[in-house]
């Protein structure tokens, strides 16, 4: 068995950091920007090569899997998921996705890996396991995961998300033009998370004022998605910054992204995943959409990506 496998990037519209505390949050495939494996049959041990993220062709042991190791641990679980100890094969993984910029990288090349294996076996693994197997390798990666990466990704369908709720996919009313800008700085979640967690214990009611802000936010957010109230969404968004900020999760140059967005008539502008690096992301529309552009590069980004979340509900049963 030979294939070809790939699953999508992610940016959060509204409520990370909240979502690591129970509260929603909203977030979006990338479709255009891709983590892609390329299985082909062998006749010796899977070997895995992920030339891009810098490191050695891995062969995989079952009985010696370094578990500190995503691609290990995720090649480990999928093969135990299908139920086989062995598989003979070759995997090479490629990813356009920015590492360490919140753009969810780690959870598309656990996904795409994952089914890359599952085809050498020729199998197919449904969504809600892939879901499930990605998410315990993105523990690695985050420390205390909320979920929304791995979901986001493996489902490949905007989601309203609620850590440990049921996936929630929501219906978009209007086309929603979104510019990601990339400060080309790269930060840890794993990192950000922990910040904010050790705020919440120093400043427990400022945090917990801020937290359930979001989570209003988050929630109007939603019912402006589905209504196509674009202008009010975009107020949202410049609004979820704000907090962001309070939370001391932003930075000077995510800072400046947002202001030039805003500056050149966006509807809305916040950072987007865990901060302090990686990108903004702008709410624009088909007439504002080249001015942001050329503002945000003008205010230093490094890389701006327009992707347009299409008009329509959404297949539940997807995979
Ligand atoms: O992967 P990132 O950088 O988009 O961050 C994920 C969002 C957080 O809410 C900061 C963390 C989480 O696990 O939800």
């Amino acid at each position: 068995m030979s294939g070809h496998a790939s699953a999508p990037g992610k940016a959060i519209l509204v409520g990370e950091h909240a979502v690591v505390y129970g509260l929603p949050a909203i977030a979006i495939p990338l479709s255009g920007m891709r983590a892609k494996a390329i299985a082909k049959a062998t006749d010796y041990p899977l070997t895995i090569i992920a030339e891009d993220l810098t490191r050695p062709a891995l062969t995989i042991d079952v009985d010696e899997i370094d578990r500190s190791d995503p691609i290990a641990l995720m090649a480990s679980l999928t093969m135990q998921y299908l139920g086989v100890a062995d598989i003979k094969g070759e995997i090479t993984i490629r990813s356009d996705i920015p590492i360490a910029s919140g753009l969810g990288s780690g959870a598309a090349v656990s996904a795409a890996l994952g089914r890359a294996i599952a085809q050498l076996h020729g199998a197919n693994i449904p969504a809600e396991e892939l879901n499930r197997l990605v998410f315990e390798v993105e523990k690695l990666h985050h420390g205390t995961p909320s979920g929304i990466d791995n979901t986001v990704v493996a489902f490949e369908l905007p989601v309203y998300f609620v850590k440990g709720g049921a996936v929630d996919f929501i219906d978009i009313g209007e086309p929603l033009w979104i510019l990601l800008a990339d400060t080309g700085i790269a930060s840890l979640t794993r990192a950000v998370v922990a910040d904010v967690r050790a705020l919440t214990k120093r400043s427990p009611t400022l945090t917990s004022r801020i937290l359930d802000e979001i989570g209003s936010i988050v929630h109007e957010a939603r019912d402006c998605i589905l209504r196509g109230a674009t202008g009010r969404l975009g107020e949202l968004l410049t609004a979820n910054h704000r907090l962001l900020q309070a939370l001391k999760v932003s930075s000077t140059e995510l800072d400046r992204l947002v202001d030039a967005a805003l500056t050149a008539g966006a509807n809305g502008a916040k950072l987007s995943g865990g901060g302090r690096g990686g990108n903004i992301i702008a709410l624009a529309d088909e007439y504002t959409v080249d001015g942001v552009k050329q503002s945000l590069f003008e205010a230093g980004a490094k890389r701006v990506m327009l992707t347009v979340v299409p008009q329509g509900s959404q297949d539940d049963d997807s995979d």
